[in-house]
């Protein structure tokens, strides 16, 4: 199957998916590659809301803009839209399942051996969404060299 779109799914769709879909978005770019790449929540809490302060902040300091990001939820038509599904952690791919999605990929099974990405929502201050920005970063990278050889 040839692979051009991806989504990104976490819980709020505040801190981690939008660092996905940032990380994904420059990757395509600086690969000149023709890929839809989105993100969204499973909640509805902070939908229309920009990524939180802190994930804005370690993306910046990595080169990446998230800023202009508003988070949506996700919805049943994403799973016939787009051709990857990628949950953060082992409850987004269960969520997902629930809402009928039927192969969500985990981020994590790409490059950190299927390791959960940390929700850092309830994190204190800044310290861990480092970890967490490098956890996002080598996966997606990975995630798409793998689907686009
Ligand atoms: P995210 O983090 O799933 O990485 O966006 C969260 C953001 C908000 C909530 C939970 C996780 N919340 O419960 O509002």
């Amino acid at each position: 199957m040839e692979v051009k779109s991806i989504l990104f799914v976490c819980l709020g769709n505040i801190c981690r998916s939008p660092i996905a879909q940032g990380v994904a978005q420059n990757y395509i770019k600086e690969k000149k590659l023709d890929l839809h790449i989105d993100s969204a929540g499973t909640g509805s809490w902070h939908v229309g809301e920009a990524p939180c302060e802190n994930s804005i902040k370690v993306a910046l300091l990595n080169g990446v803009d998230i800023s202009r990001q508003k988070a949506r939820q996700v919805k049943k038509e994403d799973f016939k839209k787009f051709d990857l599904i990628v949950g953060l952690d082992n409850s987004n791919v269960q969520n997902l399942k629930n809402l009928g999605c039927k192969n969500p990929l985990k981020l994590g099974d790409f490059g950190f051996d299927g390791k959960c990405v940390p929700d850092p929502y309830f994190f204190e201050g800044f310290e861990g969404f480092d970890k967490v920005y490098e956890m996002i970063d080598i996966c997606v990278r990975n995630l798409i060299d793998e689907h686009l050889k």
